[in-house]
């Protein structure tokens, strides 16, 4: 049947007909925030480059925590920023540690909040690397330990679900296993299977003040150009023990988000990352985009190609809008 007998114009006359046969939908439950937690009292630090996102100090949490929930926006994702920065990155699983106390005080104060936890080195070694170096290398196998022992905390400390980052091979089965042998078998790994050596995460490393000293991250994070070696780090990760697998950044990887939504029956994350937020802002502080409705295509886009969950700075503002 072609023109003039089929006319696709017909199921777009009006809203009801096209929100009848709307194929993908965004709703505030599929949102995760990120949270930056640093120390010190009534801090609320605004981050240059991520407008309307900001440092928070742990008092802090509780009124950022509800506002969350009230939305609808029920599971956040924690940074921290350590006073201190050490080779090995022992802030990182110290139990006193930034993330281990803001953990705490988000369950105390606000326990139906779901509290997700990145799990990396980068923001507690002094050199900026996600992992431990030795002889000048990031070094994947005594990162493990590390790496294992820093979700055992945050699970410890009350964490919901424990997502690392680093990319060190081994690491969601080291975890798994930390976490089976001290009975937290039922917190779950959110994988960054798929991470990207990307220079969109620029803002990011201001805010959480994680940009490598020397060198880059092109030894453990994913090659741009490569979309059948993510498959096999997706694959990689589900016999590891994976219950949801990341694919970061989304906006520029949506390929990739479709083929992992295609090939594996894990639930998808993709991490809407922070200069594909900044973008967005400053064209729209500019004048040059309209913010809301970028916002929300954008959103749409990363859904529609696969993701179930979508991590973004924009969870709130994008909740405020579909609650209006
Ligand atoms: C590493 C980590 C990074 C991001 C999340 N976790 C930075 C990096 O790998 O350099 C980036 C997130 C963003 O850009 O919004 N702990």
């Amino acid at each position: 049947m072609v023109f003039p007998e089929y006319r696709p114009r017909r199921m777009r006359v009006n809203e009801a007909f096209r929100s009848m046969i709307r194929e993908t939908s965004l709703s505030p439950a599929n949102l995760i925030y990120p949270l930056f937690i640093q120390s010190g009292k009534k801090v609320r630090k605004p981050i240059a480059s991520m407008p309307g996102i900001y440092r928070l100090s742990v008092d802090q949490l509780a009124k950022e925590a509800k506002e969350c929930l009230s939305l609808g926006v029920n599971h956040v994702i924690l940074f921290g920023l350590p006073d201190k920065k050490d080779p090995v990155g022992s802030g990182a699983h110290a139990k006193d540690g930034i993330i281990q106390r803001a953990i705490r005080e988000i369950k105390n104060k606000a326990p139906e909040l779901m509290v997700s936890t990145d799990v990396c080195l980068c923001e507690y070694t002094s050199r900026g690397h996600c992992g431990i170096l030795v002889d000048g290398d990031v070094d994947n196998d005594s990162t493990l330990e590390v790496l294992a022992k820093t979700a055992l905390s945050h699970a410890k400390a009350g964490a919901d679900m424990v997502a690392p980052s680093d990319m060190m091979d081994g690491r969601v089965s080291e975890i798994r296993s930390a976490l089976d042998e001290n009975n937290f078998h039922m917190v779950p790994i959110m994988s960054y299977a798929v991470k990207y050596a990307s220079a969109f995460y620029g803002p990011f490393r201001d805010a959480a003040d994680c940009a490598p000293q020397q060198g880059d991250r092109r030894s453990y994070q994913m090659d741009p150009a490569n979309v059948r070696e993510a498959l096999r780090e997706a694959t990689l990760d589900v016999d590891e023990g994976a219950d949801i697998l990341m694919v970061k950044p989304a906006v520029a990887y949506l390929d990739v988000i479709s083929k992992l939504h295609d090939e594996f029956d894990l639930p998808i994350a993709a991490y809407h990352v922070s200069g594909e937020f900044a973008m967005i802002k400053a064209a729209a502080e500019r004048g040059w985009l309209d913010e809301e409705r970028v916002m929300y295509e954008t959103l749409l886009s990363i859904r529609r190609a696969g993701a179930d969950i979508i991590i973004t700075y924009f969870a709130k503002d994008a909740a405020r809008m579909l609650n209006k």
